[in-house]
């Protein structure tokens, strides 16, 4: 297979990760833009990168294959339009983008160009989770009835600069909903299919030195599904539970045990499947090789455009339901 020339825009937090992923599938040729010159430098002498842009005008001088878009949300879909122009191959950090504005035009010039595009929801890369998704799918616990999705984390331990980042404002893709539990809706309706309507509530709770909400619950129809989402980003316990209540059986994810369960109809003990602990990098890596894999035409995209337009949806729908109070149709119709 071809080695992909693979373009980073954006060397922040999850950018530069990104890099070190892509370069460790040994699949690709890395180079970088970033508007910053100081980390320009440091990230390009860090990981070896010969070819590094100030801006994106220099580096589709030399158009690479592909491109990850790692800049804060509301600038996604103006790079990600310029570079599928160029032909070249998306894959999108969440959120997809702060509002659905230029979303129409980027899908025709994909479509136009036949390009791969996809969006960073990287629990899809989680083998615990593609396992249990498989067993549902598979009708081995019956008809899915129930969603329920409990998780928090202390966000300033793993984001310390959290209060001067794209985080603190809405308009760059800042607050829970966007930031974090955009991540449980998109895997919920990885689960059981899109939302269709929901309400929520959030707040401001904890976190220092920031106004936007820390702490996010939302009920939510998908389908017949009843589902609920709580999360919140300054509880101690970095745990994440999704389970699925089906008609026949139950099956829950706990990636911070290392496992998912299920329990069948008229049993008392959970089944175990279980598997070592996950390097930080690993899902990204994984990610990384899906998205190579789905530009050689190997498989679909672990999430694609349309899916990740749909979970922006949903961020929207919630947001709006927070400021009115009021059940939200996704989509607004
Ligand atoms: N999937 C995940 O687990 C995950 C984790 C963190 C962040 N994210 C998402 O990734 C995106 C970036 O987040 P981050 O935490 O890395 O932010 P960050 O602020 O750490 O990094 C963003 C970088 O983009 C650079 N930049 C801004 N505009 C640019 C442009 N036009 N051209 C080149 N570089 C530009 C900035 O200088 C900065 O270095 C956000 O959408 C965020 O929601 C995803």
């Amino acid at each position: 297979m071809k080695r992909q020339t693979i373009l980073i825009i954006g060397v922040g937090s999850i950018g530069e990760r990104h890099l070190r992923c892509f370069q460790a599938t040994g699949r690709a040729d890395v180079r970088l833009v970033e508007i910053n010159p100081e980390l320009r430098r440091t990230v390009a002498e860090r990981y070896g990168v010969s070819k590094h842009y100030p801006d994106l005008d220099s580096a589709l001088q030399e158009p690479p294959d592909v491109a990850v878009v790692a800049t804060p949300a509301q600038t996604h879909i103006p790079i990600a339009t310029r570079l599928a122009e160029a032909g070249i191959h998306l894959l999108i950090e969440k959120p997809l983008s702060t509002s659905e504005a230029g979303i129409d035009r980027l899908q025709s010039i994909v479509n136009a160009q036949k390009l791969v595009a996809a969006v960073a929801y990287v629990h899809r890369a989680h083998p615990l989770l593609q396992a249990m998704r498989q067993a549902i799918l598979d009708q081995r616990f019956g008809r899915p009835v129930e969603l329920i999705v409990v998780t928090g984390q202390n966000f300033p331990t793993y984001r310390p600069a959290y209060r001067s980042i794209y985080y603190n404002d809405h308009a760059t893709g800042g607050g829970a909903i966007q930031d974090a539990l955009t991540h449980m809706l998109n895997a919920g309706e990885w689960l059981v299919g899109p939302i269709d309507r929901l309400v929520a509530d959030a707040a401001h709770q904890v976190l220092e030195g920031v106004d936007v909400e820390d702490t996010a619950h939302v009920l939510a129809r998908q389908g017949r599904l009843l589902a609920s989402y709580s999360l919140n980003q300054h509880q101690w316990p970095n745990e994440l539970t999704i389970t699925v209540v089906c008609e026949h059986g139950a099956a829950r994810f706990e990636p911070h045990a290392h496992r998912w369960r299920w329990m069948l109809a008229k049993e008392e003990t959970w089944h175990d499947e279980s598997i070592a602990p996950l390097e930080r990098d690993t899902l990204f890596i994984t990610q990384a090789s899906a998205f190579l894999d789905a530009v050689e035409g190997q498989r679909a995209p672990l999430c694609s455009l349309d899916e990740g337009l749909q979970t922006l949806r949903v961020n929207l729908a919630a947001l709006a339901s927070v400021k009115t109070q009021s059940w939200q149709t996704v989509g607004g119709s």
